[in-house]
């Protein structure tokens, strides 16, 4: 390997993540009043019962980042501080099978590698980003949802997959996945130009379309009538778009009263481009007392 190789390849790397999971969770009140919807229990391919923010967690670290930031409410840190940060009691941990000693000390592991960050009033989804942003410097950074985990069809997980993406690219990446024009009203939609290499050169974001619009605006090409390519959950983002989030702040530009990360995806697409990557991979949302409860059934055969 060349000298100047070696250099890209550094510079390239993606070392953070971040996390936000400070939200109300109001679609799944009242389970949420006493429990974060982060915390709600799935079982992985292991048959382990774990919360979802552990799985999140091991995604990102699984495809090679070594920091994670989770941003909690402030009333929420004692609660993510003993998931990750306190080993258990001795009388629990003497109690514990063999395997789960051995995962009790790969969770001490993990817990090392993540910085709790802070948002103190539940301004929306573009507003814990950016309480992240003292924390993430001026990096480019993996962003997770909160409120999803993954299952990857190829033996590259699906951060993993998208962290390639992003080497290979150098530039913004939304990752993406198809979706029927019913189910438009509630996601991220994206449109563009099919680049050589089947990714996508992102001309267009736009939240919650209904579906005559989707259809005269967001059509891709070789794409069926009625699917579209909507956002997966994982973003690979410059620190450009703090810039964009700050602005909306101290403008007060809110979206349905919060402010919302998709108009500033929206604005950094337009100042640097953004590729789109369409993963080999299923995405569960947690987020609904429905969706939730299909996800439980389907992630544990997921793998
Ligand atoms: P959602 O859009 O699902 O909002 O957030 P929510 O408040 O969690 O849930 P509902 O819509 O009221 O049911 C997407 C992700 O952003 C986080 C959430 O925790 C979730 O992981 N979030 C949202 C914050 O961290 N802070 C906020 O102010 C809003």
């Amino acid at each position: 390997m060349g000298k100047g190789e070696k250099i890209f390849m550094q510079k390239n790397r993606v070392k953070k993540a971040v996390i936000p999971v400070a939200g109300f969770g109001t679609r799944l009140f009242p389970a949420t009043k006493v429990v974060k919807k982060e915390l709600f229990p799935i079982i992985d391919g292991d048959g382990r019962a774990k919360p979802v923010i552990l799985a999140i967690i091991e995604e990102a670290i699984s495809a090679g980042i070594t920091e994670v930031g989770i941003v909690v409410q402030p009333d929420d840190k004692e609660i993510f501080q003993n998931l990750l940060k306190t080993p258990p009691k001795k009388e629990l941990f003497a109690k514990l099978s063999p395997h789960n000693q051995e995962y009790s000390r790969y969770l001490q592991d993990l817990g090392s590698k993540v910085t709790l960050l802070f948002q103190e009033d539940q301004l929306g989804y573009g507003h814990a980003v950016f309480c992240a942003k003292d924390w993430v410097q001026n990096e480019p950074f993996l962003l997770m949802l909160g409120d999803h985990i993954y299952a990857s069809n190829s033996e590259k997980s699906c951060a993993s997959q998208v962290l390639d993406v992003y080497e290979q690219v150098n530039q913004n990446v939304v990752s993406l996945t198809t979706m029927s024009a019913e189910m438009l009203y509630k996601a991220g939609c994206v449109t563009g130009v099919w680049q050589l290499n089947s990714i996508l050169k992102v001309t267009q974001l736009y939240e919650k379309p209904t579906i005559e619009y989707a259809q005269r605006h967001l059509h891709v090409e070789g794409m069926p009538e009625n699917e579209f390519l909507c956002m997966f959950g994982l973003y690979l983002l410059t620190p450009k778009i703090f810039d964009f989030l700050a602005e909306n702040i101290n403008q007060n530009f809110r979206e349905r009263g919060e402010f919302q990360l998709t108009s500033c995806l929206e604005r950094l697409r337009q100042e640097e481009g953004m590729a789109g990557y369409v993963v080999q991979g299923k995405c569960f949302d947690i987020g609904l007392p429905d969706a939730y409860r299909q996800t439980i059934i389907d992630f544990t055969s997921a793998f």
